[in-house]
């Protein structure tokens, strides 16, 4: 296992690209299984998720190979393999995202149930309502999904659940739909850019899917759907985190290959906080021209703050001055980086779904633990922005999702090394504080006289 060891107190300068949108990639690459002929995709980021369904694709009989200029193919060579095996589904919660192609076009998946999650629970009980809808029979057996249908069947569906919409429901059912018999309406579907960028690419297979981007989606069942090339939209969480990331250094940064129309609550957001955010065509500028101001920030789906970018926002908000709160209303259990937080000296109280904090003082260095993919995001901006060294392990779970984000925070000037989980890893200036209080006296029980 790998950890960061990450110095603290520069402000992060210069240039980046943002990479491919992992959460995009994923569901795109799984609908390469309703295709004739193949997939290419550009722009999909290199990272352990988009390995994992690699894997996972491989063992359904999709050929899925990585080209010299970077994009990757895919092809579906059998239509024969249905289970998506736990071993597998369990690296990855994204697996599910199988579930609807499989089932459309074979007729039949089993798919592991994905288990516990760090950021709270994550039913599927919407990505099964609305496969049942539209015609299939559904039974969990062993801890697998077994979907089966000779041919899917349009129909209305309100895929709304207790926390808003599905992200990966809605991907999966819209999916399915597409080679169903007849119409279907989706209400209450996700409006995130990445089921949009997933709905472009269906329909430019050949698929009628109308009303992306909106809670209402009507999708004409096709026959068929061909292979086709496409480009992943812009990574819009990995962009706001490096905004973030340079706003918690007070830096000055320039971002390469940014969806500003995907970033607008993020973008409203900083601004409040005293951030400098502008547009240059492509690219953004982030800076900060004076002091960092308190907030409350709310995570809502889409077009709402991500709460992907929830955890990093908090660490933003140690640094500007005054009481901010922050509330999850998507994961109102997201807050496993919090303690962490207040290990590297942040003022900070949980309260149900919000966190309070106090903002302003200076965060000092020290040993953190990551507990899922944007937490650990959120500890390595705080690094950033402490004072001395921290170390954060378990950043496996920052491999998931972020591109070299090392290499790219290193390359805005930020000091961040890589290196194996080990005693020795960790720096001198980490050492249990010197105890320079006086040795205790035993208290010793002298029954009264
Ligand atoms: C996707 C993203 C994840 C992001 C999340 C919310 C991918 C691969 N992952 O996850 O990064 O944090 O959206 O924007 O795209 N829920 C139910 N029943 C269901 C499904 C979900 O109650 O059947 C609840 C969840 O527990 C959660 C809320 O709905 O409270 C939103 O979850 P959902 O949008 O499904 O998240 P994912 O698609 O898993």
């Amino acid at each position: 296992m790998d950890l960061f060891v990450v110095k603290g107190g520069t402000s992060l300068r210069g240039r980046v690209r943002v990479s491919g949108s992992k959460n995009a990639a994923l569901p795109i690459m799984a609908a390469a299984l309703m295709a004739d002929g193949p997939t290419i995709l550009h722009d999909v980021p290199e990272l352990a998720d988009v390995s994992s369904l690699s894997s996972l694709l491989t063992t359904l009989g999709v050929a899925v190979v990585r080209r010299t200029d970077g994009a990757m193919t895919l092809e579906s060579a059998s239509d024969e393999p249905c289970v998506a095996h736990y071993d597998l589904v369990r690296k990855m919660r994204a697996s599910v995202c199988v579930l609807g192609p499989l089932l459309a076009r074979r007729g039949r998946a089993c798919v592991s149930l994905p288990g516990g999650c760090n950021i709270g629970d994550r039913p599927i009980d919407l990505h099964l309502k609305g496969l049942r809808a539209l015609g299939a029979e559904i039974r969990i057996e062993r801890g697998y999904v077994i979907a089966e249908a000779a041919r899917l069947t349009g129909t209305s569906i309100y895929l709304g659940g207790p926390f808003g919409s599905t992200v990966t429901g809605t991907c999966n059912v819209m999916a399915a739909a597409t080679l169903a018999n007849g119409v279907t309406t989706i209400e209450a579907a996700a409006c995130e850019p990445e089921v949009v960028d997933l709905g472009n690419s269906l329909n430019a297979m050949g698929a009628r899917i109308e009303g992306l981007g909106t809670p209402f989606l009507r999708i004409e069942g096709v026959e068929r759907l061909a292979g086709v090339e496409h480009t992943i939209i812009p990574d819009r969480i990995e962009a706001a985190t490096l905004m973030i990331a340079a706003a918690a250094t007070r830096g000055r940064v320039t971002l390469d290959n940014v969806r500003m129309d995907h970033l607008t609550s993020v973008v409203e957001k900083l601004r409040e906080i005293g951030v400098r955010v502008q547009p240059r065509g492509a690219a953004v500028e982030v800076h900060v021209p004076a002091q960092l101001q308190s907030a409350d920030c709310v995570a809502l789906p889409y077009p709402g703050l991500p709460t992907d970018t929830q955890a990093q926002m908090m660490s933003l908000l140690t640094q500007a001055q005054g009481i901010s709160i922050v509330t999850d209303k998507v994961f109102p259990d997201r807050f496993m980086h919090l303690p962490e937080l207040v290990r590297l000296g942040a003022r900070i109280r949980r309260e149900g779904s919000s966190a309070i904090l106090s903002g302003g003082r200076p965060l000092s260095g020290a040993c953190v633990m990551a507990s899922d993919l944007r937490a650990s995001a959120g500890l390595v901006i705080a690094g950033l922005a402490a004072e001395g060294e921290t170390v954060i392990r378990r950043i496996y779970h920052l491999d998931r999702g972020y591109e070299r984000l090392e290499a790219k925070l290193a390359a805005l000037g930020a000091t961040i090394r890589r290196v194996k989980d080990d005693p020795a890893a960790i720096p001198e200036s980490l050492a249990v504080p010197e105890d320079n209080a006086p040795p205790l006296v035993p208290w010793v029980h002298r029954p009264a006289a």
